[in-house]
């Protein structure tokens, strides 16, 4: 049934005497009374209503001699809506408090299997050598999974510098453990732009994987990383693979927080490179045939954050 408020004064009822009527079953005209507010100074009561509909309201306080001022129906959706945003945001909130303490004891981690792989490099066989890089690539994506969730939840400030596009690439892929079925075409020139050199490896870092997870291990596949400088002071990165399209329907919805067609998958990658690239006034979107992620910068970034602070 629909929810409504209405608003009247009390009558110099009692609060206690009022409150009774939150226990009553749904009176004569199908109404019952879910919440009740009191304002003592002006003598007056706010009744939150479960009632067929507005009619049934007014029959049920003539019958009691009430007199409304007004009757609402509350817009179930928009609340319903409100709530899951308001959710959404405490979630954030938390998931970004975890990540940014998990920091910590994963640098010791971090720290304490570079420290032993040194020190230890002669006596160690080539298993446990290998375990050890497993090891390192796991704390690798772990703090990606970090910066995904803090880049998503909060914006942080953008260091500026310029950085070489090939380099920047190169870094971002040196943990991944390329699969033998997968080729890498790089691009032939490089391009040199001012931006947050971490903050966009870990951008083509979610793009790469999400390639080569798209891709698979059963066929043979390619990655075209190409970099296109258009007439208008700007950049163009695009990243393309061979894997099965994304269905149509699909190609916006992707970019949403937590949508993921992975089983153990966060959602997060594509939302927070998104944000990033926004971040730096740029645009990121992707196609299909073949699929491709195109992102777009611009050469001068430095004057449209001069636009921003004016
Ligand atoms: N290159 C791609 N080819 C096909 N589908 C893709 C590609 N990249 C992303 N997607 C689709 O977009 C969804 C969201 O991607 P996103 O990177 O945000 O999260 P995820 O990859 O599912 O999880 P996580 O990045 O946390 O591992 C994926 O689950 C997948 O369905
Ligand atoms: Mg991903």
């Amino acid at each position: 049934m629909p929810i409504f408020i209405d608003g009247h004064s009390s009558k110099g009822l009692t609060h206690e005497e009022l409150e009774k009527l939150v226990d009553l079953p749904p009176d004569k005209f199908g109404v019952t009374h879910l919440e009740l507010f009191f304002n003592k100074k002006e003598d007056r009561i706010y009744c939150v209503l479960d009632a067929p509909d507005e009619e049934s309201i007014w029959k049920h306080h003539e019958a009691a001699g009430f007199k409304c001022d007004f009757i609402t129906e509350v817009d179930q959706v928009k609340t319903e809506k409100t709530t899951k945003t308001e959710k959404l945001a405490i979630l954030g909130q938390m998931s970004s408090n975890i990540s940014h303490d998990l920091r910590n004891p994963m640098a010791v981690i971090k720290n304490s299997v570079d420290l032993l792989s040194i020190k230890y490099k002669d006596q160690f066989s080539p298993g446990v050598l290998d375990q050890i890089s497993k090891i390192d690539r796991a704390i690798f994506s772990m703090s990606m999974m970090i910066n995904d969730v803090l880049n998503f939840a909060r914006t942080q400030y953008l260091h500026l510098e310029d950085h070489s596009l090939m380099n920047t690439i190169t870094h971002s892929i040196a943990p991944i453990k390329i699969p033998q079925n997968i080729k890498i075409t790089f691009p032939q020139k490089d391009i040199v732009l001012k931006v947050d050199g971490p903050k966009l490896e870990s951008v083509f870092y979610n793009l790469i994987m999400n390639a080569i997870q798209s891709i698979g291990e059963m066929h043979d596949g390619e990655i075209i990383i190409k970099f296109i400088e258009k007439t208008n002071d700007k950049v163009q990165i695009k990243i393309q693979n061979s894997g099965p399209p994304i269905p149509d329907e699909l190609l916006t919805k992707i970019f949403e927080p937590l949508f993921t067609t992975k089983q153990h998958g966060t959602g997060l990658g594509l939302p927070s490179s998104k944000n990033i690239i926004e971040q730096h006034h740029g645009t990121i979107y992707a196609s299909n045939n073949p699929t491709t992620f195109t992102i777009t910068l611009s050469k001068h970034i430095e004057r449209l954050l001069s636009v921003d602070k004016n």
